[in-house]
């Protein structure tokens, strides 16, 4: 048994307490695996993605795997072990207008909501902007998520026997914003293959900061930021490895590197199946930490702790989307 292995985490009947979780990104590399563990452990999943056709078949391929590996153990072993549920939901993070028109969905469709997991990112991305105006990366790594979280609030402290939980996928690349700038800072320079990770290391920091605020402001749920590790064979990375000519040349660095200091898709998902699942975490001692690979605790960047621009990024984000016509209540 590995370090971090969620089959030490607690597993629940569905039938005599519904779990519900609503992930983004739940199809493809590290949310794959969240999934298919929480699944395992009894969770009712809600797989929030773009495309029907790419969830659904995940759907199909999680189902199969998890009769699979049950079929390895014994009744006894499976005994208080119980699968729970998948669902597809609609939502492009690329459109705010589809963030909001899924928390409306998610809403007509449950009454309680247990654990949100802010998994679904973009990197490496070429400089654009989102048709609501925003860089790429922090809409879909951060801004979407600041407000469909915002909107799922009411669900959340709807219960009144669980503590609820909400998990933001961060990254160690959050240290590439070395210094408290302003989110709208575009970074809009060339090469991307620079100025690229400046903006996700904006809006990784803008998340970790995100999760800090929403412990401090909401102290009844437990927040808590992850680094899932470094995880080279998810999608993540196809920007480069896609490029023409030079693209197999960042393949072989990234399955070197992988090797060395990696870990895989199934291991990258540990770190947020411990903040889901794991009892020992409590509001007292643990609201608003940062995990790393394997879901061992560590600490985020300076600019990520800072409370006073975790605040301005807070303010700041809500008040570009009340300029859009959103608000979050
Ligand atoms: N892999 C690593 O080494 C690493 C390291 C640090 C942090 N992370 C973070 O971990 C998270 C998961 O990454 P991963 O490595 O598993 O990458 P991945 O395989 O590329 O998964 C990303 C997921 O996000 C979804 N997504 C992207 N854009 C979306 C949009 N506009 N609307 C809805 N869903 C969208 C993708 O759906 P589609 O299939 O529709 O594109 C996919 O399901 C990300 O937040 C990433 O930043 C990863």
């Amino acid at each position: 048994m590995s370090q971090g292995d969620p089959d030490n985490l607690p597993y629940f009947n569905p039938s005599e307490e519904r779990r519900v979780c609503f992930i983004t990104g739940g199809n493809s590399g590290i949310g794959y695996y969240t999934v298919l563990h929480l699944y395992l452990h009894g969770y009712i999943v809600y797989l929030g993605g773009r495309s029907r056709t790419r969830v659904e078949t995940a759907i199909k391929s999680i189902k199969e795997e998890a009769i699979s590996r049950r079929s390895k153990f014994s009744s006894k072993q499976l005994n208080g072990r119980f699968l729970g549920d998948l669902k597809f939901l609609e939502i492009d993070l690329l459109n705010l207008q589809s963030v909001n028109k899924a928390a409306i969905e998610f809403k007509s469709r449950e009454k309680q909501l247990h654990v949100i997991i802010n998994n679904a990112g973009v990197m490496a991305q070429p400089y654009s902007k989102t048709m609501d105006n925003f860089e790429i990366q922090l809409q879909v790594n951060y801004v979407s998520h600041f407000l469909l979280t915002n909107k799922l609030l009411p669900l959340l402290e709807a219960n009144d026997t669980i503590t609820p939980r909400v998990v933001y996928l961060s990254s160690i690349g959050h240290w590439l914003c070395p210094i408290p700038v302003e989110l709208g800072t575009q970074f809009d320079y060339r090469p991307n293959i620079i100025f690229t990770w400046f903006r996700y290391g904006l809006a990784k920091t803008a998340g970790i900061q995100f999760m800090k605020s929403l412990a401090r402001s909401h102290p009844t749920i437990l927040c808590f930021a992850v680094h899932p590790g470094f995880v080279m064979n998810t999608n993540l990375f196809s920007h480069f490895t896609r490029l023409p000519l030079i693209g197999f040349m960042f393949w072989v660095f990234f399955q070197i590197f992988g090797y060395i200091f990696g870990v895989s898709n199934e291991q990258g998902s540990y770190s947020t199946l411990k903040c889901v699942l794991s009892e020992e975490l409590t509001l007292e001692n643990d609201n608003g930490k940062y995990f790393a690979t394997l879901g061992v605790e560590s600490e985020p960047s300076y600019v990520a702790r800072s409370i006073s621009h975790g605040d301005q990024n807070w303010a700041w984000t809500v008040a570009e989307l009340n300029k859009r016509g959103y608000s979050l209540n």
